[in-house]
């Protein structure tokens, strides 16, 4: 009998184990140093408390969806009887950059459709986690996602995983240029054969690792079993300092956490603070390591067969909640920083430079390692959007 991750076991390969049984059931060099001093990714938090935990599945409910959900969303005839419903599931809670994000879009959607189109927000994992969401939509039983952009390697375009190479971004502004530019609309548009239709980027915020013992030099993080995202990179970045990387869905971590199935973990504070997860962890380190943010993606089909105003006023609202994603996320990340602080349950370790520069030292080479996966012409375009200095091996992109 497979024990449950609620009841007590010893061994953590047992446990994690029975975790994911569960689920089924449902060279450096000194100019890159020198960035390391460079504007800091500063973190940031909610309005207020939102710290809901995802609730149980909703099985009933996401076995009717997926009942339903081929041939009614994708036929416009529909549209003509009644209000058109864009169902947009997510994984985290309201009260962090997506959630209120995903919010706002519903709002204006509305408004700006006059009442023709309803968006329904599903948040913390309540229709669908973060593997089976890209399914769902894929197959119309939802409409809208914003999947963090670790995950879009599932449907096979890697390059995505660029995104979480550690240290390619030094801050916001390296980021936008690479989402707003022909990088990131290059990226998107490889979704569409996959009937999936790229609409905006939303940011997050930068990284910080936790566990239950002072993460400072490299060293410490030797033997940790780490929760990752599953993205080939965050696997290798991991492995890249002693650590054992566990995949598991973002609806577990906090539960994985709770029961030592793993020791750690890696998120931008909103998340691990909406989630509590800063309630089971002794200790986080200001790393800033590497960089989580969203895509937001729409069914290809649904998304050509609307009516063109429809799109037309629902392109207007993303481009809104677009805004309100990015202005938003900094400071969320700040104040949750803040919160986990004083909530005096993780004691919070910003990192000396020489620990950032030994972090460096030890994570750079995924870029190379990874070149093949993502796509070394990707990295080097990437590098040439933020400045950062390609590894000597990478080729410069095509003039
Ligand atoms: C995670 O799985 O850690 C994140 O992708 C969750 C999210 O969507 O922010």
């Amino acid at each position: 009998m497979q024990p449950g991750v609620n009841e007590p076991m010893n061994n953590p390969q047992s446990r994690l184990q029975a975790l994911k049984n569960r689920r089924q059931s449902r060279p450096m060099w000194d100019s890159t140093m020198a960035a390391a001093s460079a504007p800091e990714k500063q973190f940031l938090t909610p309005k207020r408390e939102d710290t809901m935990r995802p609730p149980t599945s909703v099985n009933a409910l996401r076995r009717g969806l997926l009942a339903l959900a081929v041939s009614a969303a994708f036929v416009p005839a529909a549209f003509a009887e009644g209000p058109i419903v864009i169902k947009f599931s997510h994984v985290v809670a309201s009260d962090t950059p997506k959630g209120k994000a995903a919010e706002f879009f519903a709002r204006r959607a509305g408004e700006l459709t006059k009442g023709r189109v309803k968006v329904e927000v599903y948040l913390n994992s309540q229709l669908y986690k973060d593997k089976e969401e890209i399914e769902a939509l894929q197959l119309g039983s939802v409409q809208m996602l914003a999947p963090s952009l670790s995950k879009f390697a599932h449907l096979g375009v890697k390059e995505f995983e660029a995104f979480d190479l550690p240290f390619i971004f030094n801050d916001y502004n390296d980021l936008h240029a690479v989402t707003s530019g022909p990088v990131g609309r290059k990226l998107l548009q490889k979704l569409e054969s996959r009937g999936i239709t790229g609409l905006a980027y939303w940011d997050n915020g930068f990284k910080v690792m936790s566990a239950n013992k002072p993460l400072k030099s490299v060293s410490d993080y030797k033997g940790l079993r780490m929760r990752i995202q599953p993205s080939k990179v965050l696997d290798a970045q991991m492995r890249a300092v002693g650590a054992l990387p566990q995949v598991l869905a973002f609806s577990e971590t906090y539960q994985a956490l709770q029961t030592r199935v793993v020791d750690g973990t890696e998120n931008p504070p909103s998340n691990l603070y909406t989630q509590k997860m800063h309630e089971v962890q002794k200790h986080l380190s200001t790393t800033n390591h590497g960089y989580l943010g969203y895509a937001v993606v729409v069914n290809k089909k649904f998304w050509d067969g609307l009516p063109g105003n429809i799109r037309a006023a629902l392109t207007q609202a993303m481009t809104e909640a677009t805004q309100v994603a990015n202005d938003t996320a900094f400071q969320d990340n700040l104040e949750a920083l803040n919160r986990i602080k004083a909530s005096g349950k993780s004691t919070v370790h910003e990192p000396t430079m020489e620990e950032r520069r030994q972090l460096m030292r030890a994570m750079l080479p995924v870029h190379q390692q990874m070149a093949t996966r993502i796509g070394a012409q990707t990295i080097a375009e990437i590098y040439q959007a933020t400045g950062f200095k390609p590894l000597p091996a990478l080729p410069r992109p095509a003039p």
